[in-house]
């Protein structure tokens, strides 16, 4: 096995966390398609940067209907991916550096090419004769599918292609529990759990009533309309995920808990971390981040987090002039962080592909990661499975060498966020700026589109760009003494 980097059971709570899109980061064999080796290639780099784990999103057997959200083999690495020796080489490595290795944990469903679904459909959850209920999946349509084979209908949460596994059947349990002892036993540190409010539905299988106040995060419009108390987030919910929380010990489990900050209390209990989604979504609004910010921080638990792979890219959402200045947020407020690749080299959403390649539109956010100013971008010296968006204009090799670049920023803020100091506190600011107190240094950054007051004086340990008495838009400072 593998050695862990070190033993604190709770290394992770001020942890920055990368986020690996394997397909996208960096392909060594030349297929075009990024792969494990690829990733063992840039550990170097992310030492460098400073970040304490990555997290991987899947590379398992996959026919990719949702690019590896639907997995067909859960202790397999896909061949396109590499090996399980690859694999464990990518940990060693890691661990070697002092980088923790986060895997995508995907229980909700399986690939509708998993043997399970041939093997042991009662692992399934099944209706005879049509849509028992009006459930509808989150890419739009109903959340029922006819099996032409056995003529019954199947659920599916998401796309057709991913059954849904029926949580409340101790051997799905017991089948998954064994998924997590395996690649505990690689010596993994811990996982990012997948869609968790699925793992509980209506065992009557209810009809979700309409909604009646909105959801609170951006959903698909047909998705939006009805309540989903029924098909997901049952209280049931609680037997799969002490059964995830039981095989996974003491690793860290991170929960992709697609619910408003106010709803995601009691998964805490079985999760170390969730991720912040209503930071994820909120606008550059000074008043609105700070309650996001005031809510989040109270539950102590949630990741922050500014972009992944199936939103909008950080760069495209808050424009160029307000980037830094979310960054600086995202790594000095407490807690830990994710950060997805690429943003620390600014880089926006991409033209997608055509025909595109994901039915659900998120292409754009997944465009290869930028390493040096050659047209494939240093990503591959093949033909890329997604075109690389704009290496000539921004990449890892010169932005490196630059001090002012977006990448040296990042890695400034990494840096400088080791030494803030416990103790959190919002502070009140001039209209347009987000301000807290860390141990004793004041963070504020302007996002408005006005210049404003700087009311803090001391040294300043990073900023966006000059600052001294005043906030230019988009600005942003991290003072000593405060
Ligand atoms: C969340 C993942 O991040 C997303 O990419 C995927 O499509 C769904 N869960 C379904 O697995
Ligand atoms: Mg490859």
């Amino acid at each position: 096995m593998a050695p862990a980097a070190d033993t604190s059971a709770d290394w992770w709570r001020e942890a920055v966390v990368y986020q690996v899109y394997p397909r996208s980061f960096q392909d060594s064999d030349g297929d075009g398609l990024g792969d494990l080796e690829g990733i063992t290639s840039r550990l170097d780099y992310l030492d460098w940067l400073g970040v304490d784990a990555l997290w991987i999103s899947p590379f398992y057997p996959s026919p990719d209907a949702d690019l590896g959200y639907d997995v067909s083999d859960y202790t397999a690495v896909d061949p396109r991916f590499g090996t399980l020796a690859d694999f464990d080489r990518l940990v060693g490595a890691a661990h070697e550096r002092g980088l923790r290795v986060l895997l995508d944990l995907v229980p909700s469903h399986t690939s509708i090419e998993h043997p399970w679904f041939r093997e042991h459909p009662e692992r399934y959850v099944w209706a005879e004769d049509g849509p028992p209920n009006n459930w509808v999946a989150a890419f739009g349509g109903p959340a029922w599918s006819r099996d032409p084979q056995s003529g019954r209908w199947y659920l599916h949460s998401f796309y057709p292609e991913q059954p849904d596994l029926d949580w409340s059947r101790p051997d799905v349990r017991e089948a998954f529990a064994e998924v997590v002892r395996f690649w505990l036993g690689r010596g993994v540190d811990g996982f990012r759990v997948d869609a968790v409010e699925r793992l509980g539905k209506d065992r009557q299988l209810r009809d979700d009533p309409p909604a009646s106040e909105p959801f609170g995060l951006p959903l698909p419009e047909e998705y939006a309309r009805v309540d989903h108390r029924h098909s997901a987030n049952a209280p049931e919910i609680g037997i799969a995920l002490t059964a995830l929380r039981e095989a996974a010990g003491s690793a860290l489990l991170v929960g992709e808990v697609y619910l408003p900050t106010a709803r995601v209390h009691h998964y805490l209990e079985y999760f170390d971390l969730a991720f912040a989604f209503e930071f994820l979504h909120a606008p550059p609004d000074a008043g609105r981040l700070t309650a996001v910010i005031d809510a989040a921080t109270r539950l102590e638990r949630l990741a922050w987090v500014l972009s992944n792979h199936d939103f909008p890219r950080l760069a495209s959402r808050f424009g160029s002039s307000l980037t830094r200045g979310a960054a600086m947020i995202l790594l000095t407020l407490p807690g830990a962080a994710f950060l997805y690749q690429g943003d620390e080299i600014g880089m926006p959403n991409g033209p997608g592909a055509q025909p595109q390649i994901d039915r659900a539109g998120r292409d754009p956010f997944r465009h290869p990661m930028q390493w040096d100013s050659s047209p494939s971008g240093g990503f591959t010296t093949g033909r890329p499975w997604l075109e690389p968006r704009d290496p000539e204009r921004r990449n890892v090799a010169d932005q490196r060498g630059d001090a002012g670049s977006m990448l040296s920023f990042y890695r400034e803020l990494i840096e400088v966020r080791r030494e803030l100091g416990s103790g959190f506190g919002l502070l009140d600011a001039p209209e347009g700026v987000v301000a807290y107190k860390r141990g004793d240094h004041v963070i504020a950054v302007n996002v408005s589109g006005e210049t404003t007051r700087l009311p803090w004086h001391g040294e300043v340990l990073v900023a966006t760009g000059p600052v001294r008495d005043r906030l230019e838009p988009g600005a942003g400072v991290v003072l000593a003494d405060g």
